[in-house]
């Protein structure tokens, strides 16, 4: 999809559909519908008028209205996308709309789309200012191109429905809303490329993203945007004395990957400045190990890679945008096979760190992994470390699909990454990881067990990790649960969703 930000009269503009947002102003629960265009545009208005007025669209948030051949408009056909009632609207009601707009268009073969920038100028007073113009842009481009793709990707009779060009339409108004809105355009535009980057790589089975290739894409995207890149295999691990990330590739025919991304600011890192660590969970595929997982849904095990594709993504924008601060990733991918070399339960790993692991049930083996990524990040020279890991079933359980689990040793670190969240319009939700709950991964022969069992299943891992940041501030994001959108909706595709990416990077561009 070629999007681009023009500004203009929207009623000027030519295309084969132009999306426009309505909301609904009745506040009482009784009361009737009363939708109202957020537009400026008096011809946009004049031609959706009287079926605003007929009462039979009520601007409910993902409603959509179709006319065509709208009088006073340039365009073909005209779309309204509700997005609910007034006085509960965000620039999330927009992300979804902008993504709404265009999912509306593709299965009826609409190649060209503009939707017009929402303008709460159009509202009363009360209502204004709940649409800042540069999160207002970022919304509408990342809404719309996380909506648009498909991941029906090895369909041999795929049907090419892409939208091919999108036109955001904003008015022409005063210099620095302008600026603002081209700015949050252009940086909705890289950040949504970087989460789509991401899809891209938990989208593809595991037969063909193995540990190598994921080290090979990444390679490719580090070359493209001016990263130094490293990727490493088990000869590697073994010098490190990565025990506990070797023993979970080693059931495997095929290589594990430590892939090692490096972001470095213009000018250098300065003396003393902080020094961000991504650290990804890659596992390509995991069958649970020896340890095996019931043959149902095990199938979905090829995105427990997520976090590694964040973590890629991530990097992307980060090479992009240029924040001033030094950033360095370690993913750490390997494929979790039953085998006859395969590690057991009941086996004592030790990890680069030093300490000990006795190993419970080898379909804990995220944490192994990512127990040598967070050791090895901090001997990098990482001062502050974020992780993310398709962790835990625990984590789903207790959250489900509309949360991620967020952990933290640190009160500030979890404070700099809640900033960040109204930009990234991501849903984080902090469960605890105090010391009280380290009896948990109590351990008779080792210094701790990979599994704490089922009673706070997504603490007990975290507690595990903890072990590994130590007093480095550390943050770790569990997305099992938002990885993959398991139920289309009118904005958003069944399949993965690059969850995490947005809201990694406005954490580290707050430092
Ligand atoms: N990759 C899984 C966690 C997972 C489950 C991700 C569902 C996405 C959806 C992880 O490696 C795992 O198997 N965890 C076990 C841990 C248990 C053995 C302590 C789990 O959650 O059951
Ligand atoms: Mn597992
Ligand atoms: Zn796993």
């Amino acid at each position: 999809m070629k999007t681009s930000l023009v500004f203009g009269d929207a009623a000027a503009i030519s295309t084969g559909m132009l999306a426009v947002f309505a909301v609904d102003l009745a506040v009482s629960k009784d009361a009737a519908a009363h939708p109202v265009l957020l537009t400026t545009s008096d011809s946009v208005a004049g031609a959706a008028e009287k079926f605003l007025a007929s009462g039979e669209f009520k601007a409910a948030a993902c409603e959509t209205l179709l006319l065509h051949a709208p009088a006073g408009v340039k365009a073909e056909r005209l779309l309204i996308v509700g997005l609910g009632k007034a006085k509960k609207l965000t620039v999330q009601e927009i992300r979804k709309g902008a993504g709404t707009a265009v999912r509306f268009a593709k299965p009826r073969g609409i190649r060209d789309v503009a939707i017009a920038f929402p303008e709460d100028r159009a509202l009363s007073d009360e209502h204004m200012d709940s649409l800042p113009c540069k999160r207002t842009a970022r919304a509408l481009v990342e809404g719309a191109e996380i909506g648009e793709p498909d991941w029906d990707t090895y369909k041999s009779n795929r049907k090419d429905l892409n939208v091919w060009s999108l036109q955001l339409v904003a008015r022409n108004g005063d210099r620095p809303a302008t600026e603002e809105i081209q700015r949050g355009f252009d940086e909705g535009l890289t950040v949504a490329e970087a989460q789509n980057f991401a899809r891209r790589l938990v989208n593809e089975p595991g037969n063909v993203l193995t540990p190598t290739v994921l080290g090979e894409r990444a390679r490719w995207m580090c070359g493209e945007v001016g990263l130094t890149c490293e990727v490493h295999s088990m000869a590697k691990l073994k010098e490190l004395g990565m025990g506990a990330f070797a023993a979970v590739a080693q059931g495997s025919n095929e290589p594990p990957a430590l892939i090692v991304m490096t972001y470095t600011p213009e000018g250098g890192a300065a003396e003393g400045a902080p020094v961000l660590g991504l650290v990804g969970k890659g596992i390509t595929f995991d069958t649970g190990g020896i340890s095996i997982k019931p043959a149902e849904n095990m199938d979905k095990m090829k995105y427990d890679m997520a976090g590694a594709a964040a973590m890629i993504g991530a990097m992307k924008a980060i090479a992009a945008l240029k924040p001033k601060v030094k950033v360095v990733s370690v993913v750490c991918s390997a494929e979790n096979m039953p085998d006859g070399k395969a590690f057991k339960p009941g086996d004592v790993v030790t990890t680069m760190s030093g300490k000990t692991i006795e190993i419970i049930n080898t379909d804990a083996e995220g944490r192994l992994v990512l127990s040598d990524g967070l050791h090895y990040a901090k001997t990098l020279g990482c001062t502050h470390l974020i992780d993310a890991a398709t962790l835990t079933g625990a984590c789903v359980v207790a959250l489900g699909y509309l949360n991620v689990g967020a952990f933290a040793n640190d009160d500030a670190i979890w404070a700099t990454f809640l900033g960040g969240l109204e930009d990234s319009g991501e849903k984080f939700w902090r469960l605890p990881c105090t010391d009280d709950y380290k009896d948990g991964i109590k351990s008779q022969i080792a210094d701790m067990v990979n599994s704490g069992g089922r009673a706070g299943g997504a603490i007990t891992a975290a507690m595990l990790l903890k072990e590994f940041a130590d007093e480095t501030p550390w943050l770790h994001l569990d997305i099992a649960g938002c990885a993959w959108n398991e139920e289309a909706k009118p904005w958003l595709p069944k399949g993965p969703t690059g969850i995490a990416v947005r809201s990694i990077v406005e954490w580290v561009r707050s430092y």
